[in-house]
C-alpha cells in the first residue's frame, strides 16, 4: 500500500507556520520622546548660552557663527550618546543646508498652526516605513533671538544685516517676533 505523502500545499502551509514571525510589539514612542528632549535641551543650552555670551560681547559680528550645529562639536558627543542624528530645519531657512524636507514642512505647519491657535507646540515622534524613528521639536523665537532673526532696521541693524547676507545670501530667516516659530529640531534615530 502507497504511503500518504502530504502534497506540496501542506507542506509549504507547515512550513509558512514554522516560520511565522511573532508579531512585532506595538511602537512606543516614550522612549524616543524622551532622548530626544534630553539631546535638544542639552544643545540648546550650550548654544544659547554661547550666543548670548557672544553677543554681550562684541554684537551680532561676534555671535554670528554660534548659531550653527557645526559650532558646536558637543553636539556631536549628544548624537552619539543619545543615538541619534540631529539638525535644525526650517521653511524661512538662513543657510540652505537647514532648508526644511517634506514631512519637516508639514511638522513645522502643525506647530505653527498650534501655536497661531494659542497652544504650545509638543514634539512629536513618527517611525517611518524604513523602520528609523522621526523627533520633531518645535524652535521657537525668543526676544535675543530678534537680534538676528527679527526685523531688518528695527531689532536687527542694518549694517548687522549687511553683514549676516554677505554671508547668506540665500537668508529668509528675517522678520521673526518673539513667539513665532522659528524653525525645528529634526532628529533620527536609527534604532
Ligand atoms: C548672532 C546672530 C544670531 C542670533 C542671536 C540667533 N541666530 Fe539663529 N541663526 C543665525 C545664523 C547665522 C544662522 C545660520 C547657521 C548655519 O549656517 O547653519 C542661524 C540659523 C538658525 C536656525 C536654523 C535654520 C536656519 O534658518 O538656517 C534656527 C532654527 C535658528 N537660527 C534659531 C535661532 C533661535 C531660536 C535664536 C535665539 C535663541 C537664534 N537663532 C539666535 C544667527 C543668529
Amino acid at each position: 500500500m502507497p504511503a500518504i505523502r502530504p502534497g506540496p500545499a501542506v507542506l509549504a502551509l507547515v512550513f509558512a507556520a514554522a516560520c511565522a514571525e511573532p508579531a512585532p510589539p506595538p511602537f512606543d514612542p516614550a522612549p524616543y520622546l524622551e532622548r530626544g528632549l534630553a539631546a535638544t535641551a542639552a544643545s540648546f543650552q550650550v548654544m544659547s548660552g554661547q550666543l548670548q555670551g557672544k553677543l554681550a560681547e562684541g554684537g551680532v559680528p561676534a555671535a554670528i557663527d554660534y548659531c550653527s550645529l557645526a559650532a558646536y562639536p558637543l553636539t556631536d558627543s549628544l548624537s552619539a550618546a543619545y543615538g541619534v542624528r540631529m539638525r535644525r530645519a526650517a521653511v524661512r531657512f538662513r543657510n540652505p543646508a537647514n532648508r526644511a524636507d517634506s514631512l519637516e514642512s508639514l511638522a513645522i505647519a502643525r506647530f505653527a498652526d498650534l501655536l497661531a491657535a494659542g497652544e504650545a507646540p509638543k514634539p512629536e515622534v513618527h517611525r517611518l516605513d524604513d523602520g528609523s524613528v522621526a523627533w520633531y521639536g518645535p524652535i521657537v523665537t525668543l526676544e535675543p533671538c530678534t537680534k538676528c532673526h527679527g526685523t531688518v532696521g528695527d531689532d536687527l541693524s542694518e549694517a548687522d544685516y549687511a553683514l549676516i547676507s554677505e554671508r547668506y545670501p540665500e537668508d529668509l530667516a528675517v522678520g521673526f517676533k518673539a513667539g513665532d516659530l522659528r524653525g525645528i529640531w529634526s532628529l533620527r534615530f536609527d534604532r
